[in-house]
């Protein structure tokens, strides 16, 4: 019966993966996934991580039984108040209903099936480019229909600001636009303050419903409330928008799958009924979600001392991508590669868009085994001072072949 099954085509970002995986050479590097690794490039457990599941396994009266479909309520309060700060006026009114969610994918698949199902406008804005699970998950899953806004500006390597306005000022009254909080992936291009503000007078003035999508709070500057900065003025606007929250990158929590998805409504009465709507999203997908990473979070945002390791952590993970910025730069600068790599250090978060094509990209990985997505992104975190030299010889090759 299945004769007629096609193959589905690998993952254009975790299939790098397996790809890497079954590279024999020494040299190889994989700079695909968005995966923090140390200096030596191996995964990193955190510290204030593993002292929260120490506390857990001592904690003999835990049990294993179902959590509610929501979720743990405590996470999903921490979790509000990680994002829209302790003095958000919306938390305390009771506007935002939270769910526990299987991280951030978890959380966009909830939220756009919450969509579909209650919100009048089938109509998704994404950013040209965006993550490309994003289009899986809003287009194909949800059935919403796509559309791109101008984002990056190939020229300058910046934001396409003029082009961001004049899309979103033409979008549909009520279309729906995902905004990256902060660490635009792919391309670690972020709108200015000023820009943010006026991203949110044409959201306001086309009454567009923000959807949020928080993947590296604390990772773009360090500064856990400087990367919630837009979110916060959004909802400060009195805005009703979605948030898709995700604890892999900012806690290394990749493989526990824990996020959470808030909606944020103009009464505290519609909370509760959003609430029960998420709720029946998630009942027939996974049923509820699972136990062990979300009690890690609450442990670390509850307990001021696991709190303030983590936040010491998370600058560091933070600084020593900043570091291989410069170190890639300087590299490239030494080889004499040619043209201007002025924006490796330019972007922030956990991503450079080198600007290579997909030709060159290739290159990168048949010839000297740099596993990256074809659209030139590369992971800074999966970079190490060792290896700053090989890849900025591995480009220069690839710019001049
Ligand atoms: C990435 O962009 O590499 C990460 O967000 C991992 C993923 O699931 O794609």
């Amino acid at each position: 019966v299945w004769a007629g099954v096609p193959q589905a085509p690998p993952d254009g970002i975790l299939g790098i993966t397996e790809a890497f995986k079954a590279d024999g050479d020494s040299r190889k590097l994989n700079l695909g996934v968005g995966a923090y690794r140390t200096e030596e490039g191996q995964p990193l457990v955190l510290s204030a991580v593993r002292q929260a599941e120490q506390r857990l396994v001592a904690d003999g009266s835990r049990n294993k039984e179902y959590q509610p479909m929501g979720g743990d309520a405590t996470f999903c309060q921490l979790s509000r108040r990680l994002a829209f700060g302790a003095e958000c006026p919306a938390s305390a009114a009771g506007r935002i209903a939270t769910v526990q969610t299987l991280s951030g994918t978890g959380a966009l698949r909830v939220g756009a099936e919450f969509l579909k199902k209650h919100y009048a406008v089938k109509v998704v804005y994404l950013p040209d480019p965006t993550w490309a699970n994003h289009g899986n998950i809003f287009g194909n899953a949800a059935g919403l229909e796509l559309r791109k806004y101008r984002y990056f500006d190939s020229q300058t390597r910046g934001l396409d600001y003029q082009g961001l306005l004049s899309d979103l000022g033409a979008a549909p009254e009520g279309a729906v636009v995902v905004l990256h909080a902060c660490a635009h992936n792919p391309t670690g291009v972020d709108p200015t303050p000023e820009q943010w503000q006026g991203i949110l007078r044409v959201v306001q003035q086309r009454r567009l419903l923000p959807f949020f999508d928080s993947a590296y709070q604390g990772f773009a500057s360090g500064d856990l409330d400087k990367d919630a900065a837009a979110l916060r003025m959004f909802t400060s606007a009195g805005l009703e928008l979605l948030l898709a929250q995700s604890y892999a990158k900012n806690m290394g929590l990749y493989g526990e799958r824990v996020g959470a998805i808030s909606v944020v409504s103009h009464c505290a009465d519609a909370a509760k009924r959003v609430h029960s709507q998420l709720c029946a999203v998630v009942r027939p997908m996974y049923s509820s979600p699972p136990i062990h990473g979300a009690a890690i979070v609450v442990k670390v945002l509850s307990d001021p001392q696991l709190f303030g390791l983590w936040r010491q952590e998370l600058a560091g993970m933070s600084r020593r991508i900043q570091a291989m910025r410069t170190a890639l730069k300087q590299a490239l600068i030494e080889v004499r590669c040619p043209g201007n790599w002025d924006h490796i250090t330019a972007q922030i978060g956990m991503f450079s868009y080198t600007g290579l094509t997909k030709a060159q990209c290739q290159n990168m990985t048949n010839k000297w085994h740099v596993y990256m997505t074809m659209d030139g992104r590369i992971s800074m975190a999966g970079l190490s001072g060792a290896r700053a030299r090989y890849m900025a010889e591995a480009i220069k090759d690839s710019v001049l072949s």
